[in-house]
């Protein structure tokens, strides 16, 4: 790893040189010094420093005299102009050529990129372009990794198929929720979005919501006013809930308008803390799910699950392996593979004390860093032996570290 990164700085020092290369060949060499006359001192009178001042900063006070041109520096060129820039987005009509710097090396923020990544990013493009041209869609093109069953053979559209759906969110009151929230009411044609949210600190589920709703993330779905159009609101449905609880928390008449019109769940809610608890987050993640799968098996009309999992469910695995779309075996102490259903039953017939003892051992052999990706592995497994005999679709999405927004509806 250090070995790596000690060559991409180089890589990078010397990509920059390359860039400035015009500025450093225009300074021309100091000339040779000449003989010292006898008697003279040994050494040179001071001359004025090259700093910033000599460089047309803040004039230096004692007024020393120009150096000769041999001495000055042409100016440095500013951080921007050193570095590669990336070529400008299309704008119609534009007559400006592109700038001539390659593409390949400098990815659409303008950042540099290792010659590594442009090799693999080459191999990919390849392999996707020779998937197409036999035929495939551009959804399974660009995953040349994923095994042949699993891969699509018709076009795909994620906002079509949300088209006059329902869709039941757990976590819409967190971070990744309330923007998949958002993204729905803004982008798709969705009928009605059932939002399961506890009451916290004394705020009802409902004024929950709409003080999310006042959030500048909800912007683009605003009115004239400044306020969310009741049509748009009316597409909300907040029910009270907890999906800790027997039937995720939900009223009798929740429940049956749930189970009867839910065409699309995604799972959002979890517990993301570290420092939590092995029987907290068994809690909140593994039985939690379990919760919400019993919720999915009992609606008549779902067509999809979408579970949120995280990239570090195989945080287990070595460095530098590329590590596929796939599940990947977590070993327990006695090298049998992870029965989740098992170890789920183990931690919660354990004291909590027994239950931390036996989750450090695990995590010492396998790899896993803590708790909270051991219950996120547990948890995908759960999901995705379900959706063995399920009939409906599973997705498992797998965020790394989620950070601000990069684009829409405004990025920060
Ligand atoms: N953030 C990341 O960088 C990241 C990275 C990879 C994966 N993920 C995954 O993405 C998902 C969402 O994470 P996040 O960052 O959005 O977390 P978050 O901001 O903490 O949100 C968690 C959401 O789950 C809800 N929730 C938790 N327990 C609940 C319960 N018993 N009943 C009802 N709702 C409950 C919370 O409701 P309250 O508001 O009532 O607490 C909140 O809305 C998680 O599955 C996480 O594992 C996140």
């Amino acid at each position: 790893m250090l070995a790596t990164m000690g060559g991409w700085k180089r890589w990078k020092r010397r990509a920059r040189d390359q860039a400035s290369a015009p500025v450093a060949r225009a300074r021309p060499l100091a000339p040779p010094r000449a003989p010292r006359a006898p008697g003279a001192p040994h050494r040179a009178p001071r001359r004025p420093s090259r700093s910033r001042f000599a460089r047309g900063g803040r004039p230096s006070a004692a007024a020393a005299p120009p150096l000769p041109p041999s001495a000055t520096r042409a100016p440095a060129p500013d951080r921007a102009r050193r570095r590669p820039q990336p070529p400008p987005r299309s704008i119609a009509n534009t007559t400006t050529p592109p700038p001539t710097t390659p593409a390949a090396s400098v990815d659409e923020l303008g950042n540099l990129l290792p010659p590594s990544v442009v090799r693999r990013q080459a191999k990919a493009e390849a392999a996707a372009a020779a998937a197409l041209a036999a035929g495939e869609n551009a959804l399974t093109a660009s995953s040349p990794g994923l095994p042949a069953a699993l891969k699509e053979t018709t076009p795909v559209s994620i906002r079509a198929a949300y088209d006059g759906a329902s869709v039941f969110l757990t976590g819409a009151s967190g971070y990744i929720g309330s923007v998949v929230m958002e993204q729905l009411l803004r982008l798709t044609k969705v009928e009605r979005v059932f939002c399961v949210v506890r009451a916290k600190r004394g705020a009802p589920p409902d004024s929950r919501i709409d003080k999310l709703l006042q959030r500048p993330l909800f912007h683009a779905l605003r009115g004239a006013g400044g306020t969310i159009p009741a049509a748009t609101r009316s597409r909300i449905v907040v029910m009270a809930g907890d999906i800790q609880a027997p039937r995720v928390g939900l009223s009798d008449g929740d429940w049956k308008t749930v189970t009867s019109q839910t065409t699309h769940i995604i799972h959002c809610a979890a517990s993301i803390s570290f420092a939590d608890p092995v029987h907290a987050l068994l809690s909140q993640n593994y039985e939690a799910t379990q919760g919400v799968l019993a919720l999915a098996a009992a609606c008549t009309e779902l067509r999809t699950f979408v579970h949120v999992s995280t990239a570090y469910v195989n945080g287990h695995m070595p460095r530098g392996l590329v590590v596929h779309e796939t599940t990947q075996d977590l070993a327990m102490p006695d090298g049998a593979p992870l029965d989740h259903a098992a170890l789920a039953a183990r931690f919660r017939a354990a004291s909590a004390a027994d239950a931390e003892a036996e989750a450090a051992t695990i995590l010492t052999t396998c790899g896993l860093p803590n708790a909270y990706c051991l219950t996120k592995h547990m948890t995908e497994r759960l999901v995705l032996d379900t959706a063995e005999t399920a009939p409906w679709g599973v997705a498992v999405v797998r965020p790394s570290i989620v950070g601000a927004l990069a684009k829409a509806p405004f990025p920060g």
